[in-house]
């Protein structure tokens, strides 16, 4: 593995020399756009607006959670409001590569806009190895069109710098432990939670998502310390609904699947060995802080053969 200084000085280097102008780039607040929102900064400070799209479909306390970040590194932001378009547009999408395209375009449009504003030339991206080559750069067939790559430039009508691109997830890691940022934070989807409500996008829907992922976070994060974590460990939301019973009454309920997984670099992974005690926990507390659900299941599928995410 390159040494995360020697790695960090030659991407100072390399943004510095490639970008004359301005440059915009996105940041979920996740490991690989974080780790490039502050060497972009270290290389040409307030020359990079770094943005974060509130775009509906992101977990509770996301949104603050990013700001924050942003105000203690110092790094030029904006956020923008942008959920009632993304909702409106997923309106009766349910092809899972389908919604990765709507939300991809949307992103666009978005970023656009304030790209324009701030009179930028250059996109910087948080591109990393599995990201291009799961999005078909080096395999034949693509498995999921990763919105973070796939073409946004041309259409863009930016230059793009994608000072990350040869990096692994574990590297990231090592680069962001060496800056002091945030570590342990489990990787998410660009889409977000829109790959995990299965089936068509709703408020609805995405409210008792983010409520059970919170469950999830909450409890695997209170129960094991950091470092004896899963890679990632979140919930999803499936289109069924089943029968249960609450107290003395019937109920027909929504069921939420719970997945954690064990991965060195996304490439592959195993399903987390748990403990029966944490994952009835969670089980309880979704069951009885949501009225909606009556059913929580435990993914046991490594990767291959199936994804880490559902969609
Ligand atoms: P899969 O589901 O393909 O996921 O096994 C591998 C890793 O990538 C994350 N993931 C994404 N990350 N944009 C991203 O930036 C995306 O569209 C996307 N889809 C999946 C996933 O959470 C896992 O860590």
């Amino acid at each position: 593995m390159i040494s995360p200084q020697k790695f960090i000085e030659e991407a100072v280097e390399n943004i510095r020399s490639n970008l004359s102008g301005r440059g915009i780039l996105a940041c979920s607040g996740g490991q690989d756009s974080s780790l490039l929102a502050v060497l972009a900064n270290m290389a040409v400070g307030d020359r990079v607006l770094s943005v974060f799209v509130d775009t509906g479909l992101i977990r509770e306390g996301e949104k603050e959670r990013v700001e924050a970040f942003f105000r203690e590194h110092r790094i030029n932001y904006r956020i923008i409001d942008a959920s009632r378009l993304f909702l409106d547009r997923l309106r009766g999408v349910t092809d899972p590569e389908q919604k990765r395209k709507v939300i991809g375009k949307t992103f666009i449009d978005v970023l656009e806009g304030a790209a324009r504003e701030f009179g930028a030339d250059t996109l910087l991206q948080g591109t990393i190895a599995p990201d291009w080559i799961e999005s078909g750069g080096s395999v034949r067939d693509t498995i999921k069109s990763h919105h973070n790559v796939g073409g946004l430039p041309e259409k863009m009508n930016l230059r793009l710098l994608e000072p990350l691109r040869d990096l692994y997830k574990d590297e990231v890691r090592s680069m962001s432990r060496h800056l002091g940022l945030p570590h342990q934070v489990q990787p998410f989807p660009g889409p977000g939670l829109a790959v995990r409500v299965i089936g068509e996008v709703t408020e609805e829907r995405l409210s008792i998502l983010r409520k059970a992922t919170q469950i999830v976070e909450r409890e695997v994060e209170s129960r094991l310390p950091e470092g004896q974590r899963p890679w990632q460990y979140f919930a999803v939301l499936l289109p069924v609904r089943t029968t249960g019973v609450k107290g003395d009454r019937r109920t027909y309920g929504y069921t939420v699947a719970v997945r954690m997984v064990d991965s060195i670099d996304a490439m592959t992974g195993t399903f987390s060995r748990v403990e029966w005690d944490l994952l009835a926990s969670i089980a309880r507390e979704i069951t009885n802080s949501i009225p909606e659900v009556n059913r929580v299941v435990y993914d046991i599928t490594d990767k291959p053969p199936a994804t880490i995410e559902w969609e």
